[in-house]
């Protein structure tokens, strides 16, 4: 039964009024989710292609196509050939565990305390033991100890972070994929937040890793819904090698291609088409400005908090701001909210989290700061 046009428009009407209370990346107050205001060439590619079932390559062969190409493309960054598009980090972290142990068997899964709990979910559901090694939350996880724990628990597959969730502490990729060389083990790097940020600072001197398949390193998920600008949901994970890439799929005898990669069903065809659309839009210049910019605000607000009274700043890798106050503690992540600044919190250090992600804008961050002044004086 069609809607008249009087249900129409209210049913419109409604959808507005939701809409105008929904917070707004580009207003400036979403200050801790790793998420963006998506760039508008990836928005009308997703909604031009809103219909596409992007489990159906057959059907839809330009969801295949633009896959390939964002592989071949972006993964030109990370030296890799292989991969495929996944709806987010946390998909392609239990995709990168699922490949490791088909290709062993083996079961066993080391990775640093900080890696993001996406790595726990993955052990859970493919009934996996998670060996955690004890590791500070504003450092990196440290290769001696690491080497120890793969000499004791003999895993498939280690799993290391560059930008971890909490604080954008990046492991030390090269010596621990020298490590894993060693002990021929799998590594997984997961860079769902880092991995459009990295290889350009690391290119500006600004951070020594530098984000590469090979040597150590099996597979790579970089998060095109972070700092790749892409709609959600968008995430690619790189593979060394097409026996990796070829276990992650599934037998799938009814579909036309009589199978399917990655965990989801029938998923947003949109969403791929979108995310190659925003890497032509943005492409390697545009990340680099949009990753130097993050990092000249990151140190700006770093320096303007900790001129602040009785406020602590902890020291960053990425543009990631870790921040306690010492005199509401915990209870400033609810005034804060309540004035329409969303931060998030760092549970392990008990203190408040702003990521700067690419819709930030220096006004945005003297709003916040301003506010934190005034409460701090
Ligand atoms: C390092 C890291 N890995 C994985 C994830 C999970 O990504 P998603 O929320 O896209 O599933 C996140 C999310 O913040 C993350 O920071």
């Amino acid at each position: 039964m069609g809607l008249s046009m009087s249900a129409y428009d209210e049913l419109i009407r409604e959808i507005n009024e939701l809409y105008e209370k929904t917070p707004r990346h580009i207003d400036g107050g979403i200050l801790g989710s790793m998420t963006t205001w998506p760039h508008q060439i990836g928005v009308y590619a997703f909604m031009k292609f809103i219909h596409v079932n992007g489990n159906d390559p057959v059907l839809f062969p330009i969801v295949k196509e633009c896959e390939e190409k964002l592989v071949r493309e972006l993964g030109s960054l990370y030296n890799a050939e292989y991969g495929l598009y996944t709806s987010g980090g946390t998909e392609s972290n239990i995709l990168a565990v699922l490949a490791a142990i088909r290709a062993t068997g083996n079961r066993v899964v080391v990775a640093p305390s900080t890696v993001h709990k996406s790595i726990d979910k993955a052990c859970i559901l493919l009934n996996c033991k998670l060996v955690k090694i004890p590791t500070n939350p504003l450092k990196p996880v440290d290769p001696v100890l690491l080497e120890k724990y793969i000499r004791e628990y003999n895993p498939s597959l280690v799993v290391v972070t560059a930008g971890t969730t909490e604080t954008g502490v990046v492991d030390p990729v090269e010596e621990v994929a020298e490590i894993a060389l060693k002990y021929n083990v799998y590594l997984h790097v997961d860079a769902a937040y880092g991995g459009l940020l990295i290889p350009f600072l690391n290119k500006h001197g600004l951070i020594k890793t530098s984000l590469k398949i090979g040597r150590g390193v099996t597979s790579i998920s970089v998060d095109m819904h972070k700092n790749g600008v892409a709609p959600i949901p968008s995430s690619i994970l790189f593979f060394s090698n097409s026996e990796l890439l070829e276990n992650t799929c599934f037998e799938m005898e009814y579909m036309p291609a009589g199978r399917s990669c990655g965990l989801l069903g029938t998923r947003p065809g949109g969403a791929v088409i979108a995310s190659y659309y925003t890497w032509r839009a943005i492409g390697l210049k545009g990340y680099e400005e949009n990753a130097l910019r993050m990092m000249n605000y990151t140190k700006y607000l770093y320096e303007e908090l900790s001129k602040i009274r009785d406020v602590e700043v902890y020291p960053y890798t990425l543009p990631i701001i870790v921040f306690k106050s010492k005199r509401y503690g915990l209870e400033l992540y609810k005034i804060l909210w309540s004035k329409g600044f969303y931060l998030y919190k760092a549970p392990s250090l008990n203190a408040l989290r702003i990521v700067l992600m690419p819709h930030h804008r220096r006004e945005h961050l003297d709003r916040l700061l301003g506010v934190l002044r005034e409460l701090h004086s």
